[in-house]
């Protein structure tokens, strides 16, 4: 099973009619599937691996919101899980962007998965996974294994920003047309029509069940891992079972990591200047400012009132804050 370009597969075209259907500020088509706007693509993604994923006990599944800062947790958590490799002239994290090293299952690897991903020879075990996935539409297996799913998101403001930053750099480059207008993506971001929104909903998902679960789900906020690195870093370890030994943390290991996956080191790599992912996006994309507030250059007063009232309302009660 391989699928090109807008190819879905029948169940997918049969359910979209019966879906309710929005435009977003690129006129790009987005589904609502149990709570959650899809682009078709990832809406496929979505359904065939909650058909066929089988998590498996040892798996580490990466959930974030979009343009949260999944890269540098990818790139972290993947050089905390192969630290011994981390002084090697040749770290996969030198020579690839983290994207390639964890993949998506709702992007990659539902597109090139026509072996099975249980097949140790396609994947590697213990194995280490990302998705954008609402809790709701998680495969049960998922929920079912011990797996741990580290959550990372970040306040609402800088991840619109960070969107519609990203946006415009795909929209420069497949069509050649002007940034799009800030006030209009921002509308539709508010009304929740956004890739995996709305944003609030699916923050809350997961930080509902990191508290149910928390021995399986961490919920991490990129301000929080900006702040204290190291403890955070730490954290993690932790939490998937393998925490920092004495002799490591006097090796200057956590730092080490910390250097190795920062904004400054990744983005000045060659693969990450020049290269581009095989869905045609650059690397460099990926790497914007890396800041927390950048969000006060970019919102109006009026646009700051808006998404601090959203934001107030739709965590009230949770225990929440940004
Ligand atoms: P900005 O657009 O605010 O700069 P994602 O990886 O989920 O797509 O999120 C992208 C955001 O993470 C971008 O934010 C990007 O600059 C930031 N980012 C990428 N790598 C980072 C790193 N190593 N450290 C901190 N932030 C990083």
């Amino acid at each position: 099973r391989y699928l090109k370009g807008d190819d879905l597969t029948e169940e997918c075209r049969a359910l979209i009619p019966s879906l309710p259907l929005e435009r977003d500020w690129l006129s790009t088509h987005y589904h609502l599937y149990q709570g959650f706007w899809f682009h078709a693509r990832y809406l496929d993604g979505v359904l065939w691996m909650q058909r066929h994923f089988t998590a498996a006990d040892s798996d580490t599944l990466l959930v974030t919101t979009p343009k949260s800062g999944t890269t540098w947790l990818k790139a972290l958590l993947f050089s905390l899980l192969h630290r011994s490799q981390l002084s090697s002239l040749d770290h996969p994290l030198l020579r690839r962007n983290p994207h390639d090293l964890v993949p998506f299952l709702e992007h990659r690897l539902y597109l090139e998965s026509n072996q099975s991903l249980e097949d140790p020879s396609f994947m590697a075990f213990p194995r280490l996974l990302a998705t954008h996935m609402p809790f709701a539409s998680l495969p049960v297996s998922v929920k079912d294994s011990k797996c741990k799913v580290v959550y990372l998101c970040r306040n609402p403001k800088d991840t619109f920003v960070s969107m519609w930053s990203f946006t415009n750099s795909l929209r420069l480059k497949d069509t050649a047309m002007d940034p799009s207008p800030i006030d209009e993506a921002f509308d539709s971001f508010c009304r929740g029509v956004s890739l995996y929104g709305p944003y609030w909903d699916h923050v809350l998902q997961y930080y509902r069940a990191s508290l149910e679960l928390p021995d399986r789900v961490l919920f991490i906020r990129y301000e929080e891992m900006k702040e204290s690195p190291r403890e955070h870093l730490r954290r993690l370890a932790r939490f998937l079972g393998c925490p920092f030994s004495e002799e490591e943390e006097a090796g200057g290991l956590v730092d080490g990591i910390l250097t190795q996956c920062s904004f400054e080191s990744l983005s000045k790599l060659e693969v990450n200047q020049r290269g581009k992912s095989a869905s045609g996006m650059e690397n460099r994309w990926f790497f914007r400012k890396g800041e927390v507030g950048d969000w006060v250059n970019y919102l109006s007063p009026e646009m700051i009132a808006r998404i601090d009232h959203i934001t107030e309302e739709k965590l009230q009660g949770s225990g929440l804050k940004f």
